[in-house]
């Protein structure tokens, strides 16, 4: 039988935007992620520009990427940008260790990376290295990505092939500092960000954002000891001025760190506790937002959530250091809710990444080395929810719905932009379908329609054979007090309005 639910909508009260960046991606020297993923070499029989995989390409540009972030992850604060650069052959190699301790030939370097975001149409966001790195070194990183004119690095980059500059928005200092980053304690950390942002300098026209290496989960104090060390209220001094923006990075862990569980393989027990995790974004993003107020109350520094998803076991028989992992139904689900939740929190929230795009962690893509590409539930999330990209986010309340052991199981938010609306609405319920009733204020609707992502069962997943996992036509109905709509279990769906 089915359960009931009301969302009111007022479609006539705008709230904060909802920054494209909040769709943003992350690519990290992980795995199978930019070897294998994003980038085959000129050689390979799989079509490919400059060895960038073109079916990647193809397929990612659909999702209006709005940023990449790269190198890393852990891996940023062990890679040297000199290494990445000139004739491939030349290039020295490494030992990726954070990574399955595999040998990394630097062949995809800062041109390559370059070239793909270009590809992509997607804003770079480059993570500079203060784990290994010296000041010196990613300032002139810096320089040589987007100095003009003349000077050193310029100079390189010419001998290199790249005349012009190239734009860099997004810059981050450093990556998970309070572990793989170096094992800094906060204030220590707080001065260094401060010391390397002071380097970061603009060159020309390009205006860095300057994003220093934040929390994982509810580490206030983390946060609070960058927010100590650039704010001082009253004194006059903007306390965006040395960097531009905070990172915090949350992980929907279902199990332990040691028994994570299977992206396929799980109960019914394991699917709540799954979306109760990741309900759990809510809790985070306001607790630091409300901390950040208190330092920042108006809100010129950003919260930048550059790592989110799923972290399950790797698939079974592969590298444990790869992080591969299949990304079914309730992955999706995920996304959803995570969606939401950045939309109603978009006043503070300027920047989020997944992790990862392309065959680590909760891809929106996967690879095989026959060429084969497969488009995750993950990715179709992506795709039908990109309309709320740069929208003004409008009140969503859920006002009745079903509950699971006090869980909520309906999740909603929705957006307006240029006489359009979008509402995203998922039932969370892994058994009972859903009455949804959209109860639109504000605005008189013209025209309506829905999509619907769902599949048989939760553990649902796609293959380069089966596509179990894509969007649908969904029914929409008039209703007195606006549209109704019937979700199947577990299923995620969006209504486009025609205002
Ligand atoms: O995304 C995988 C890893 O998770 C990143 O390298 C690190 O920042 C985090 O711990």
């Amino acid at each position: 039988e089915a359960s009931t639910s009301r969302v009111v909508i007022d479609l006539d009260v705008p709230g904060p935007t909802i920054s494209r960046h909040l769709y943003g991606h992350f690519a990290e020297h992980l795995g199978r992620c930019i070897y294998g993923g994003f980038y085959v070499g000129e050689d390979s029989p799989i079509p490919n520009e400059g060895g960038i995989r073109l079916d990647v390409v193809e397929a990612l540009r659909a999702l209006d990427i709005p940023n990449l972030r790269w190198p890393g992850g852990c891996f940023a604060d062990e890679y040297h940008w000199r290494d990445g650069v000139g004739p491939k052959a030349d290039r020295p190699s490494m030992v990726n260790t954070h990574w399955g301790n595999v040998e990394e030939n630097n062949h995809f370097g800062t041109h390559e990376f370059m070239a793909l975001c270009e590809l992509l149409g997607a804003a770079p966001y480059v993570n500079g290295n203060v784990g290994s790195g010296t000041v010196r070194e990613m300032s002139e990183w810096v320089e040589y990505l987007t100095r003009d004119g003349d000077s050193p690095m310029v100079r390189l980059r010419k001998a290199n092939g790249r005349d012009d500059p190239w734009r860099v928005p997004f810059w981050g200092i450093g990556n998970e500092a309070w572990g793989c980053g170096g094992n800094q304690r906060a204030e220590a950390y707080a001065d260094l960000a401060r010391q390397y942002s002071t380097f970061l300098r603009d060159h020309g026209d390009n205006k860095l954002y300057r994003i220093a290496a934040g929390a994982s989960d509810d580490d206030l104090a983390w946060t609070e000891a960058l927010l100590k060390a650039v704010s001082c209220l009253g004194c006059g001094r903007e306390p965006n001025n040395i960097f531009q923006a905070i990172s915090i990075h949350y992980y929907t862990v279902a199990g332990t760190w040691e028994q994570k569980g299977s992206a396929t393989d799980f109960n019914l027990d394991d699917y709540y506790q799954t979306l109760r995790k990741a309900q759990g974004i809510e809790r985070i993003i306001s607790a630091h937002s409300a901390l950040m107020d208190a330092y920042d109350p108006d809100r010129k520094i950003g919260l930048v959530l550059d790592e989110w998803g799923t972290w399950w076991d790797v698939e079974p028989g592969t590298n444990p250091g790869f992080l591969y992992q299949q990304n079914a139904m309730r992955d999706a689900l995920v996304a959803g809710v995570h969606f939401d939740v950045f939309h109603r929190h978009a006043e503070r929230l300027v920047m989020a990444n997944i992790a990862q795009t392309v065959n680590v962690l909760q891809a929106m893509l996967l690879t095989d080395a026959d060429g084969g590409l497969v488009r995750t539930p993950t990715y179709h999330v992506f795709e039908m929810n990109k309309g709320h990209q740069d929208a003004v986010a409008v009140p969503t309340h859920v006002v009745e719905q079903p509950l699971y052991d006090s869980m909520e199981l309906v999740s909603a938010s929705a957006s307006v932009k240029d006489g359009r609306g979008l509402v995203s609405v998922s039932n969370l319920d892994p058994v009972a379908p859903l009455d949804v009733v959209l109860d639109l204020r504000g605005a008189a609707v013209r025209e309506a329609a829905g999509r619907l992502l769902t599949a048989s069962k939760p553990q649902a997943y796609n293959t380069v054979d089966l596509a179990a996992v894509a969007p649908v036509p969904l029914a929409v109905e008039p209703e007195p007090r606006g549209l109704r709509v019937t979700l199947p279990p577990h299923s995620f769906a969006t209504v486009s309005l025609v205002l």
